[in-house]
């Protein structure tokens, strides 16, 4: 169980700003865990959103960054895991709130529609930013519960 490892994983359209994330969280002192993808040539998301899903599943990791081309696609596909709430953010006010009101533990970014500062930031935020609980701890609750 490695609650404090980072996983990271993105499709092709993610690849370079996956890198680029790497390198700051390394930089930073995180543990890093790398499911992929690492070169340009096309394959797909869904198969790295689910890496992404076992890796949080079995403790791997406890938190995970997923990259695609606009990270629609990559949080569709990982939102289907009950544990996973995976949050497809645009700027540092949504990566506050996905984490103090939605608890998320994937952060999703979009590798061709998001500079690389803002990522950086968006990152940073996701990372230190506490769930606040409260009138938000059942609607978390809910949203874990597996529907057929
Ligand atoms: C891949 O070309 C692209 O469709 C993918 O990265 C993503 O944007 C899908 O939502």
């Amino acid at each position: 169980m490695s609650p404090d490892v980072i996983a990271l994983a993105s499709d092709h359209g993610g690849v370079e700003l996956k890198a680029l994330l790497k390198d700051e969280l390394l930089k930073a002192g995180h543990g890093v865990l790398d499911l992929g993808t690492e070169g340009p040539q096309s394959v797909d998301y869904p198969d790295f959103a689910e890496a992404m899903a076992e890796a949080i599943r079995s403790g791997s990791a406890g938190r995970g960054v997923l990259i695609c081309g606009t990270g629609i696609g990559i949080s569709i596909a990982a939102n289907r895991y009950p544990f996973i709430r995976a949050a497809l953010v645009s700027d540092v006010t949504t990566a506050r709130l996905a984490r103090s009101h939605n608890d998320a533990n994937v952060l999703v970014l979009g590798g061709r529609t998001m500079g690389a500062e803002v990522a950086k930031d968006c990152l940073k935020i996701f990372l230190e930013t506490p769930f606040e609980g409260g009138r938000h701890a059942g609607r978390v609750l809910k949203m874990g519960q597996a529907r057929t």
